[in-house]
């Protein structure tokens, strides 16, 4: 299986055929849609994607072998676009399934119990290592500058220590858009015994990722955002050498070695990354999250990434002249997809510029504007003129 070439690519624009590629997100046509960072948007490719699994149970009943047929398929493409082996990746339910996964074939023994979290995590990212605390771990936070916009590297120096097992962090902040520097990180955090685990959530399909060139030992994301999927689909990176020696406590008969066998007898894990997989998994929304891959992995994601950046660039530009506060820094190796706006109320704004058919979404006193391929300088002089109409709101 997995030699199909599916979704066909046949109909689809060029690669760099920008205007083609907003025709096939219909909701570009009805609203400015500024939340990749919250949920992409949905592209009829994807929802073909899920009409074809719908149509086959509907019609023929049940195929396991084509979906799973399917899902080695996506895994194969999206171990491409993270520059990874296809047995160094599983695919999980959720970001956070991986992480649990992961969490439970850690041992925190010994001296070593600690670990390190930025403030700049996800809430997941951080709870899933407080749940350990009844196994020993100690979660230690590196706090950001006073500015919030920063976590330095001298703040992890300082408390990457002898105790630290983890250090895991993201790549790019949720809340403000902020990006760590992860290969100095990993470098400190190898360099003193600790392992580490990148959340790439925020980064994952809105530019090129090189797992390998970061450093990082595990990596954990999900497909509804920039790979263009839906909710329900998560996938965690294990280094190929690190797989023998753990051994996940959270585990199914979908994670061992011979799924087919059926035996009750024992527990034999796959000897690659799916022992961190589970049970039966959502197959329309791995479908939607092949159908994504495959559009990014066709257009190649650095174009992808250079056309956003290049759109963040110009809308953090527009904001600083109209004396638009943000919580994201300026420089480009700094920041990710996401613009964050100064608020006085941010719940008030995100309704406010929905109210001018602005698609955004709201954290931390901020007001999130998030760019991928399908966004345009039109979306960014939309989103300004709002911003004019709307002053009493912004910082
Ligand atoms: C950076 C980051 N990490 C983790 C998550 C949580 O992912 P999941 O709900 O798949 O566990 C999100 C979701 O918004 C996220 O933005």
């Amino acid at each position: 299986m997995g030699h199909e070439t599916w979704p066909s690519r046949s109909a689809w624009p060029a690669p760099a055929d920008w205007a083609g590629w907003r025709a096939q997100f219909p909701v570009l046509g009805r609203r400015t849609y500024l939340n990749s960072g919250s949920c992409g948007a949905l592209s009829l490719p994807v929802r073909a994607a899920i009409e074809d699994y719908l149509e086959l149970r509907m019609h023929e009943g049940a195929d396991w072998g084509l979906w799973l047929g399917r899902l080695e398929a996506l895994r194969a493409s999206l171990a491409g676009l993270l520059g990874v082996k296809p047995g160094e990746l599983a695919l999980t339910a959720s970001a956070s399934a991986g992480l649990n996964s992961l969490a439970s074939a850690l041992d925190f023994v010994g001296d070593r119990r600690r670990v390190v979290v930025s403030d700049f995590e996800f809430p997941t990212s951080a709870q899933i290592w407080h749940a350990q605390a009844r196994r020993g771990v100690e979660v230690v936070h590196v706090p950001t500058t006073a500015a919030g916009d920063e976590v330095p590297l001298a703040h992890f120096e300082r408390l990457i220590d002898e105790h630290t097992a983890l250090v895991a962090v993201t790549h790019v902040c949720y809340r403000n858009g902020a990006r760590l520097d992860i290969p100095a990180i990993a470098e400190l955090a190898h360099a003193r015994g600790a392992r580490v685990l990148l959340d790439c959530y925020q980064s994952v399909g809105a530019e090129p990722l090189d797992l390998a060139a970061l450093g990082v030992d595990f990596a954990v994301g999900g497909m509804m955002k920039y790979l263009l999927g839906t909710s329900g689909t998560g996938f965690m990176f294990v280094r190929h050498a690190l797989v023998p020696g753990l051994e996940p406590l959270a585990t199914g008969w979908l994670a061992q070695a011979d799924v087919a066998a059926m035996d009750i007898t024992r527990h034999a894990p796959a000897p690659d990354a799916r022992r961190f997989e589970a049970g039966t998994p959502g197959v329309a929304a791995f479908q939607a999250a092949a159908a994504g891959a495959a559009i990014l992995d066709h257009i190649g994601l650095a174009a992808i990434g250079a056309r956003v950046e290049a759109l963040v660039t110009r809308c953090l530009a527009a904001l600083a002249d109209q004396g638009v506060a943000v919580a994201t820094p300026a420089a480009p190796a700094r920041r990710g997809a996401t613009v964050a706006i100064r608020a006085r109320d941010d719940a008030a704004l995100v309704a406010a510029l929905a109210r001018h058919g602005i698609v955004t979404s709201c954290r931390d006193g901020n007001v999130r504007a998030s760019f991928h391929f399908y966004n345009n300088d039109e979306d960014i002089a939309r989103l300004l003129d709002a911003l004019a109409c709307e002053r009493a709101l912004l910082q």
